[in-house]
């Protein structure tokens, strides 16, 4: 059964100002260690930033959980590159399903919570 729905759009440039201006301040307070290593394989990690921000957002939404901060969420990908969900530090029994997608200018992601 579906329990919630939620769906975020972010602009990439926004993403890449905030780490070119704060740096490792800004991206130790929205992302992970996974995330942070995980993107910087990437020779523009700006776009994997911004979609795991926008999934982050996504999730709040679906999840409809007030208080949620940016590390109650790991966004990691399996094998075949598909995103999944991780919870940090707090138990949370229902599945959420995510999708990413990111073009040169936005990345926007969807999230669906099922259980
Ligand atoms: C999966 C696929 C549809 C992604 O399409 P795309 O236009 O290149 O990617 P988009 O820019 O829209 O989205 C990228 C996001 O898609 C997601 N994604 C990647 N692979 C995925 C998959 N197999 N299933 C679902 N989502 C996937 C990721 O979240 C990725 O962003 P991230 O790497 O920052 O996490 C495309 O690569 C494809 O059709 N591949 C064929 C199947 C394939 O090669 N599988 C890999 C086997 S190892």
């Amino acid at each position: 059964m579906i329990r919630g729905n939620g769906i975020d759009i972010i602009e990439v440039d926004r993403i890449q100002k905030a780490v070119e201006r704060w740096g490792d301040a800004f991206l130790n307070y929205v992302f992970t260690d996974a995330e942070i290593k995980s993107a910087r394989r990437f020779k523009f990690p700006y776009l994997h930033y911004a979609g795991r921000f926008a999934a982050k957002e996504a999730i709040f939404k679906a999840m409809g959980i007030p208080h949620l901060s940016w590390h109650d969420v790991t966004i990691t990908n399996d094998p075949e590159g598909k995103p999944v969900c991780h919870f940090n530090n707090m138990e949370f029994k229902k599945k959420i399903l995510i999708s990413i997608s990111h073009s040169r200018d936005y990345a926007i992601a969807s999230a669906i919570v099922e259980g």
